[in-house]
């Protein structure tokens, strides 16, 4: 059967490194047998600013956000991916806000018992990829920490592309060597 690989390409511009890479990457994976789904994640319409911690998700028994908007769907599809990609540029030692609003969502796709001291994941299993990239040589290690825990904590297998010194929006596009690495890493994942 073919891979699932959901993208969450999190860059509010279409046409800078963020899509370039997620393209190259694509490109890779398309050598294997592989159904990809791209979200951009920037332009979803959202009824909320992120999670409301009203902690519904954890009351019902289905894994998913009661918040009914675009952003559901795509958590939906999260749970049913073999691999999710969350590509970002840097902002300020971060993820962008717009993949942050749906990160925090992931919420429903977990079940605590506080009691119990036990958690329960659809994210089990799968594997996450990061790809980031940023103007300078500084901060993708501080970026990549709550993506490498997260993926930790959910049982799920971690792998990232940093891409330091990419310029500004669109400056990668001409550059060989990053062009084949985030190929590589694609046909790795694929
Ligand atoms: C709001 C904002 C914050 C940024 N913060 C950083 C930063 O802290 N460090 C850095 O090296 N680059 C920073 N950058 C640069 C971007 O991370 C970098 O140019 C990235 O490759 C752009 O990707 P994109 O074309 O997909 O948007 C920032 C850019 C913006 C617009």
């Amino acid at each position: 059967m073919a891979k699932k690989i959901l993208i969450l390409s999190a860059s509010p511009k279409k046409d800078g490194n963020t899509a370039m890479l997620v393209n190259w990457f694509c490109k890779g994976a398309r050598a294997k047998d592989v159904e990809i789904e791209i979200v951009l994640a920037a332009f979803l319409k959202y009824k909320s600013n992120g999670c409301t911690s009203c902690r519904v998700c954890q009351k019902i028994k289905e894994y998913e956000c009661v918040i009914d908007d675009e952003a559901k769907p795509v958590l939906k599809k999260m749970a049913e991916a073999d691999v999710i990609v969350m590509a970002t540029p840097l902002y300020f030692f971060g993820p962008s806000a717009q993949l942050k609003l749906i990160f925090d969502r992931m919420f429903s796709l977990f079940k605590w018992d506080n009691e119990a001291k036990t958690m329960q994941t659809v994210l089990k299993g799968k594997t996450l990829v990061l790809i980031a990239s940023a103007f300078e040589d500084v901060g993708l290690e501080v970026l990549e920490k709550p993506f490498a825990l997260t993926a930790e904590y959910s049982g799920m297998k971690f792998k990232s592309l940093l891409i330091p010194n990419a310029g500004v929006s669109g400056t990668i596009k001409n550059d060989a060597a990053i062009r084949e690495k985030t190929i590589s890493l694609g046909r790795e994942i694929g």
